[in-house]
């Protein structure tokens, strides 16, 4: 005696159904291993938050943060900054960013200058101010530190905002506010 059941080929509205479900099981899995994913690098909204604006390059091309994080600890990082002030930020040597920029500009006549790694500081080469890390004035003639702007690191975005904090250096009002 025959026991086996007759396996018959699922009907053609069957087969659409299983497909059908098959497919959605797929699309589910798939959209929510790639959710996280897109949201990663969806650029935040600029505007937001205090005025941030997100990191751009000086051809106006956003800068991923995996690519300067990417740099080795104590990278300056040259970027586009509010209003477009050049703006250096500094990679920690826990591979995070310090969440200070130092804007590029000279308190005394308003020159951009480099890093140099060697001194330990940013050297104006117009007439030769000198400033620490952090933007404090070294040496003169310039007598303001440098301006400072608050870094966060939100996906993989950089975001810059206005800092309208006391100044950490002075420990008073910043003079640009
Ligand atoms: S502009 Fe930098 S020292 Fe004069």
């Amino acid at each position: 005696m025959d026991n086996s059941l007759p396996l018959e080929p699922p009907s053609p509205s069957r087969r659409k159904l299983l497909n059908f479900l098959t497919g959605a099981v797929v699309a589910t899995a798939a959209s929510s291993a790639i959710y996280p994913a897109a949201k990663f690098f969806t650029p935040p909204k600029e505007g937001g938050e205090g005025g941030s604006i997100i990191a751009k390059d000086k051809l106006g091309h956003i800068i991923p943060a995996r690519q300067i994080l990417a740099e080795p600890p104590g990278t300056r990082a040259l970027i586009a900054g509010l209003a477009g002030e050049p703006t250096y930020l500094t990679v920690k040597a826990d591979g995070t960013l310090e969440p200070v920029g130092i804007v590029n500009n000279c308190t005394h006549l308003g020159c951009t200058f480099p890093w140099n790694g060697t001194d330990e500081q940013f050297q104006c080469p117009c007439h030769g101010s000198r400033y620490s890390p952090d933007g404090s004035v070294v040496r003169g003639p310039a007598n303001l530190p440098l301006k400072l702007v608050q870094v966060a690191v939100q996906g993989d975005s950089i975001l810059i905002s206005p800092w309208t904090e006391i100044d950490p250096r002075t420990h008073q009002k910043p003079w640009w506010i």
